[in-house]
């Protein structure tokens, strides 16, 4: 009987509040807009990934995701493996004493304790901790930068997911994709008061991927070059001063233009893809009704690609935001307020388990 290595890690999601939608070059994921995200709590969404390979395991590489095989020959999938290997057979190359893992076969195990593919950044924690689970078994000494470059090619989203608090992703310049990485805006004890409640208002898979849709949005909208050559230039900088100063207001003002330009790009998409629906746009109402009452803005909404609502407010808020949406939306058939926590920093999940 062979030996079997094994690692496990989880990684948290995150909710854009500048949103990453188009593709420069699809090959090496690199995006035509630089975004910005806030990494949640684990204690609520999280994915949570076991990696191991043996000797003994037959020689294709296996990813099991909830119970369900996934295949693994897909060029995204396939580039994390062949990165994670590459810096492992430098360590072997170097140190004749190490196991030989980067020659074994994979197997991967991985759940998702929130709707897969449903607009709650599922690609994001999903490949962030596939990367990281591999990254720990293969014990390499790669810092949280070069784990976003990999995790980016798996899925963009996900480089963000390695750092917590308030993170960027810059688009970068390279052609090879070296500086198209994630970095720390701020940590979440910055601004630690900032709180988070998801709507799940549908956990189906979506009728359109986000690599799908992104990419028919390049190709076909005439509103897409402004937004990702002008609006979001303009709003990275605003967004990441928003935070610097812990400027609520704008922050939220910033958030929810970004989602509606975003979802105005899909609508001008040919054929238009709608993310949003009915209680979508009921829950933004509920978003204005909420302001109005405190004469100020006190909450903001952004969705991602799908029809979930993130709401974004501040600990002394609690009651006028995440109360009044319970009152607000525990009349309606098709809502729960499912998860409402703390964004935290999301050290734990880079911990060896
Ligand atoms: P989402 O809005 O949930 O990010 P996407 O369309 O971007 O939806 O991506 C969904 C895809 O991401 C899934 O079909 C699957 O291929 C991949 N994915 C999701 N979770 C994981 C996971 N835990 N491990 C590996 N891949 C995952
Ligand atoms: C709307 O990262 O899921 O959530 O790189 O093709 O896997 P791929 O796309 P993905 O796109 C996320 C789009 C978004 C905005 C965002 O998270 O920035
Ligand atoms: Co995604």
């Amino acid at each position: 009987m062979s030996e079997i290595y094994r690692a496990s890690t989880t990684a948290p999601v995150n909710i854009a509040v500048i949103k990453y939608w188009g593709k420069r070059d699809p090959k090496l994921n690199l995006p035509t807009n630089s975004s910005l995200s806030v990494t949640l709590s684990q204690n609520d969404l999280r994915t949570h990934t076991t990696a191991s390979c043996s000797p003994s395991y037959p020689s294709e590489d296996t990813l099991l995701l909830n119970g369900s095989p996934q295949d693994v020959s897909g060029a995204r999938t396939q580039a994390c493996f062949r990165e994670l290997r590459a810096l492992r057979k430098e360590l072997e190359d170097k140190d004749g004493s190490l196991p030989k893992l980067s020659s074994y076969p994979l197997k991967i195990v991985s759940e998702n304790n929130f709707p897969t593919a449903a607009g709650l950044a599922s690609s994001a924690a999903g490949f962030a901790a596939l990367v990281r689970a591999i990254a720990n078994l293969y014990e390499l000494p790669a810092s949280p930068t070069d784990l976003s470059r990999i995790a980016r090619q798996g899925s963009g989203s996900a480089c963000r997911s390695l750092f917590g608090g308030y993170v960027g992703w810059e688009q970068g310049t390279a052609q090879d994709g070296s500086d198209s990485v994630a970095f720390q805006v701020a940590p979440a004890s910055h601004w630690p008061n900032m709180r988070a409640i998801i709507l799940v208002v549908s956990a189906a898979k979506k009728g359109v991927s986000s690599t799908t849709g992104m990419q028919t949005t390049v190709a076909t909208s005439s509103l897409f070059s402004a937004r990702a050559n002008e609006t979001v230039p303009r709003r990275m900088k605003e967004m990441q001063e928003a935070v610097q100063n812990k400027d609520f207001e704008s922050f939220a003002k910033t958030t929810m233009v970004d989602s509606n330009s975003f979802h105005a790009t899909c609508l001008d998409t040919y054929p238009p893809i709608f993310y949003l629906n009915d209680v979508s746009r009921a829950a933004i109402k509920v978003v204005e009704a909420i302001n109005a009452a405190a004469g100020k803005i006190i909450a903001a909404y952004t969705f991602d690609a799908g029809p979930n609502a993130v709401i974004y407010y501040l600990e002394e808020n609690e009651k006028d935001v995440a109360g009044l949406f319970k009152v607000a939306l525990g009349e309606k058939e098709g809502w729960a307020v499912q998860r409402g926590e703390a964004v935290q920093a999301n050290s734990a999940a880079l911990d060896k388990v």
